[in-house]
């Protein structure tokens, strides 16, 4: 009875978010434009720093050609992103590190300590941005501090005059040394995610997490900057909030802000796993229609490369099928094979930049269903919606339980709503000339 109560609630909720209507899609389109608003406010830093005459010039670049839509790009990607290596010392519920606890979606993940970039590799990237490209940031879905040669990496970017980011749960046990040395290695922002302020909270969602390192951490780092005199790395402190932190917000801020990191961002977390993001748990039903601008900035702005030269356009989306040994990752091309500059403009850039400059060429151009772009909710109309579970809504307790080790179990599909990959749906699309099966 319970369960069948939860499910009603989910689907209210999930319809109310994914209303059909004009209404709705202007909201969503608003919701969207003040998230890249505020996304493009918070990060201003990591592109507006530092910047050249010619790394200025890329930029405007960049904007008039996303302006008009081009395929080809005579600009070189303003922000270049470096998943050194996939590692992580946590298990996040969010993430694809999360405890597999008899998923599909998790388990089929396949993470190796090989998995990693050396140097050499690393300065191949730079070498062809360097100048043009305002910044690095070293991390896509592992963390950047698991990389033995983080700060040499750092190093080799900054006196390529890049910025450099990189985000981290900084829940190490880090000795003053190494804390020295993350400062003196050129670095310029990085950002560290706090879930909570006592560690009862915090383990929740950081789950392996240590919320007393991650304050240490903070509070020796931004003690060492200043020792040093030297204003990077500039310090963001990430609050992800969940209904069960919310109460723990404000003492988080003041005591992070005492320490004196310079901004303190908070916002709703997701309590869903990025693989309930992936386009085989849900439907693709029509993509959506031409618009004056296209509807996704990423191809034509930035790249994601990752630890083996692999490159996508893009950290969101397919996320759960990047690292397993049964999908297909769909990369546009690989940078080690030919160069950034080859893959930047070749033929799957090109399909990219055509998708998301009016999807509807899906319609004309069925063999687009195998790009890595295709299904994604940028461009089409989905069900993904139905799949998110953000904690402004949702509560922990209503998606997970905990575990006698202390760590939370997520429930069931017949509890939370979500899908349930032991009875993975067929995705069916509805566009002309048949429907896609495979997607
Ligand atoms: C996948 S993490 C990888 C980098 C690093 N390991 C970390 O956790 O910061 C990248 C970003 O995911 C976001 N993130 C992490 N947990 C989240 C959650 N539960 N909800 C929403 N965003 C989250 C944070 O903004 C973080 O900067
Ligand atoms: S969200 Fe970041 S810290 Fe958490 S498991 Fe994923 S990569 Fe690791
Ligand atoms: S998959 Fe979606 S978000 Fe990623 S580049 Fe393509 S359209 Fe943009």
């Amino acid at each position: 009875m319970l369960a069948e109560n939860q499910d009603e609630m989910f689907r209210e909720k999930a319809k109310a978010a994914a209303r059909p209507g004009l209404l709705s899609r202007m909201g969503k389109r608003l919701i969207y434009l003040r998230g890249l608003a505020l996304g493009a406010k918070r990060r201003q830093g990591w592109f507006m720093e530092n910047l050249t005459f010619r790394k200025a010039f890329n930029m405007a670049l960049t904007g008039t050609q996303f302006a008009l839509k081009n395929e080809r790009m005579f600009a070189l990607p303003v922000a270049v992103k470096i998943d050194i290596s996939p590692m992580c010392n946590l298990s996040c519920t969010v993430c694809v590190h999360a405890d597999p606890n008899g998923n599909p979606g998790l388990e089929k993940q396949v993470f190796d300590p090989k998995h990693r970039m050396s140097v050499d590799q690393f300065k191949r990237i730079v070498d062809e941005v360097k100048g043009v490209s305002a910044a690095v940031s070293l991390y896509y879905i592992g963390d950047p501090l698991v990389h033995p040669d983080l700060d040499e990496m750092c190093r080799v970017a900054r006196d390529a005059g890049l910025n450099i980011h990189i985000s981290t749960n900084f829940s190490f046990a880090l000795t003053d040394a190494r804390i020295r040395r993350i400062a003196e290695s050129g670095l310029t922002h990085i950002s560290v995610c706090v879930d909570g302020l006592s560690q009862e909270k915090y383990q929740l969602t950081r789950v392996g997490g240590r919320i007393d390192r991650v304050l240490s951490n903070l509070r020796r780092l931004c003690e060492v900057r200043a020792q040093l005199k030297q204003e990077y790395p500039k310090v963001e402190v990430q609050y992800i909030k969940f209904q069960h932190n919310v109460d723990e917000l404000e003492a988080a801020q003041r005591a992070v802000e005492s320490f004196g990191v310079d901004q303190f961002t908070h916002f709703w977390g997701s309590l869903a796993n990025y693989t309930d993001g992936d386009p085989d748990v849900y439907e693709i039903q029509s993509p959506k229609p031409r618009r004056g601008l296209p509807q996704c900035y990423w191809p034509h702005s930035s790249i994601v490369i990752k630890y083996n030269g692999d490159v996508i356009p893009c950290c969101t989306y397919r996320i759960g099928q990047q690292y397993t040994e049964v999908d297909d990752p769909r990369i546009l091309g690989n940078i080690f094979k030919t160069s950034l500059r080859e893959v930047w403009n070749n033929q799957q850039y090109r399909l990219a930049r055509r998708m998301v400059s009016d999807p509807t060429i899906v319609e004309r151009d069925l063999s687009l269903k195998d790009h890595f772009c295709y299904g994604c909710p940028a461009l089409f109309e989905t069900t993904e919606d139905n799949n998110r579970r953000n904690a402004k809504s949702f509560r922990h307790e209503d998606l997970y339980d905990m575990g006698p080790d202390g760590r939370p179990i997520r429930k069931p599909g017949a509890v939370t709503g979500l899908p349930d990959r032991r009875a993975a749906m067929v995705s069916q699309v509805g566009l002309p000339g048949g429907q896609f099966a495979n997607i």
